[in-house]
């Protein structure tokens, strides 16, 4: 907290209580009574809120009265397959009579029917329904998501759907981490030549996409029915090269030891990990690894293996939350019951859980210095709650008490 004001604020909104999700500075770093200013796009000053009127009387600034609502870091859904097109919901019928999702991905479902309808659909279309998806995250106070291609899984596919990723920032108040997941399924035309195909995701697809500046990060589905651990490893090789950081999708169906591999790497995240061992949890700490957890995708396969949230913590690794928004495992564009279900499924603490979505999300992403807490000299991205303590954003379902968003220092449409 900084003592003396800068007497250079925008704007001051007094008379909040604040969970700035810093760490160390006790329970969901909370300040009650308090005061936040802006100026430009950025945190210039938080204190107490008699402090902040003083000052702003003084230099005549616009107060804005926050009437006791609570104010958190803007959420970050740091994992999510928002772009695609079509839906998967005859393949959600067919769990339900006994299909498997292994069973209906090895049958040539799943991942491929989006990567068919996601080739098909018009640039249009795809940019509708993905941005029809990003505004139900952002009413429940998204400021950032991480949007994967990888239903394309031809160059120009991948292209289109890492473009629509870009042209939705540019269109709604909100920010977007385009991720590159080359290696998600094995497209039919390569079924015969599965090396020729992570050689090209990993080189010229990978290149030409990244001079593009449409590659952020990359991931891989390293799974039994996707991709083997020497197959990830090349393009996080790859991705090193240019020096591009990695998220990989670990542990969802079985312990492999991508987690590992992941840590290996130096990846941001590893994301999944329901089947994950010891050894793996403590790569992940010793690396700096984020766990990204995805209760909504556990929770729509209907699993009963939960990820080892106690080995984890033991070994102290740093968790996140996300949606993982696709058709096929997780149609869930709610953060908030993303939370609820950390809580609820996996045993997450809310503080746990809401840091999961602010603090360790902007570190899953690699933007800690940035977005992730409400600290001077961040970006102002910030959700204005009608609640009464933090915890209840994860203690409700259905309900949606966001009231307004600051986004880069301005109130977003509501
Ligand atoms: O994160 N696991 C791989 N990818 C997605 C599912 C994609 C799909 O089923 O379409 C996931 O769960
Ligand atoms: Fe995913």
């Amino acid at each position: 907290m900084q003592k003396t004001p800068d007497k250079e604020w925008d704007q001051i909104w007094v008379g909040a209580n604040i969970a700035t999700m810093a760490a160390g500075a006790g329970p969901y770093g909370s300040i009650e009574n308090a005061a936040l200013a802006v100026k430009g796009e950025r945190i210039a000053w938080i204190g107490p809120a008699e402090e902040g009127r003083s000052v702003a009387a003084a230099q005549n600034l616009p107060v804005q009265d926050a009437r006791g609502l609570w104010m958190t870091p803007g959420l970050i859904d740091c994992h999510t397959h928002l772009v695609y097109g079509g839906n998967r919901v005859e393949e959600f019928e067919k769990r339900l009579c006994g299909v498997s999702y292994e069973a209906i991905a090895r049958a040539g479902g799943g991942i491929q029917s989006t990567v068919q309808a996601t080739r098909t659909a018009s640039r249009e279309q795809l940019h509708a329904s993905a941005a029809v998806r990003a505004k139900r995250l952002m009413s429940e106070g998204v400021t950032t998501i991480e949007v994967k291609s990888g239903y394309g899984l031809e160059l120009a596919a991948e292209r289109r759907m890492l473009e629509v990723a870009r042209d939705l920032a540019a269109e709604l108040p909100v920010s977007v981490k385009k991720t590159f997941l080359g290696l998600h399924a094995l497209p039919r035309e390569f079924a015969a030549d599965r090396q020729d195909f992570v050689a090209q995701v990993s080189g010229p697809w990978l290149e030409s996409l990244a001079a593009a500046g449409l590659v952020d990060a990359v991931d891989a589905f390293c799974e039994n029915i996707a991709f083997s651990l020497p197959e990830t490893e090349r393009l996080l090789q790859a991705a090193a090269q240019l020096g591009l950081p990695a998220h990989v999708h670990a542990g969802q169906l079985t312990d492999m030891g991508a987690a590992e591999l992941a840590a290996k790497w130096g990846a941001l995240s590893a994301d999944h990990l329901e089947y994950l061992s010891a050894a793996g949890a403590h790569s992940l700490a010793a690396a700096g690894t984020v766990a990204v957890l995805l209760p909504a995708a556990y929770f729509t396969l209907r699993q009963t293996t939960p990820p080892p949230v106690g080995l984890l913590r033991e070994a102290g690794a740093a968790l996140a939350i996300a949606t993982d928004c696709n058709p096929g495992s997780s149609p869930c564009t709610s953060i908030l019951l993303a939370l609820n279900m950390a809580c609820t499924l996996f045993g997450l603490t809310p503080e746990e859980a809401l840091s999961g979505v602010t603090r360790q999300a902007a570190r899953a992403l690699g933007a800690l210095d940035d977005i992730g807490t409400l600290e001077v000299g961040k970006r102002a991205d910030v959700a204005f709650w009608r609640i009464e303590r933090p915890a209840e954003l994860c203690y409700g379902m259905g309900a949606n008490p966001c009231v307004d968003v600051l986004y880069r220092g301005a109130l977003r449409a509501h």
